[in-house]
């Protein structure tokens, strides 16, 4: 059985009262519930983390190099400027998608550029939870080999 990281970054803790205008009302829980229930169907295992430390996002990720076979990876404001984390997701050679909830390329400028995205097989972003769900499938696609 396929198992899959599920990482959330800075600030992600604070989803559903976190600038609602931008990131809707959905918790984080309510996020980790309807991931978990999608990886039910798909029949695959997914673990979820989340922090606001970028050494400790990178520390997880060594952690569980071994041991899993995916990642799924929302890197908050991270994803803009952060080559350690590149380097970690670089590091740790597991196929890696990209995910954000809101359109980062209708946003600030400073938000159209990710340094994780060359790292990663893909980047979904723009339709809330169902980046994480769409990303979730194209993983497990690309696992399977379909
Ligand atoms: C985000 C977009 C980032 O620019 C921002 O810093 C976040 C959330 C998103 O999911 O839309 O923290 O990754």
């Amino acid at each position: 059985m396929f198992r899959i990281l599920i990482v959330h970054g800075p600030n992600l803790n604070l989803l559903g009262e976190r600038e609602p205008e931008v990131y809707g009302s959905t918790t984080l829980d309510d996020l980790n519930y309807e991931i978990a229930r999608r990886a039910e169907k798909l029949n695959i295992l997914v673990e979820f983390f989340q922090s606001n430390h970028e050494g400790a996002l990178v520390d997880y990720l060594h952690a569980n190099r071994k041991t899993a076979d995916g990642l799924i990876i929302n890197p908050g404001a991270l994803t803009h400027y952060s080559y350690t984390l590149r380097d970690a997701i670089a590091a740790v050679q597991l196929p890696t998608m990209e995910v954000h909830l809101s359109d980062i390329h209708q946003r600030e400028p400073f938000r159209r550029f990710s340094v994780t995205k060359e790292v990663c097989l893909g980047q979904f972003f723009g339709k809330g939870v169902m980046s994480y769900l769409e990303a979730l499938d194209f993983l497990v696609a690309h696992l399977t080999g379909v």
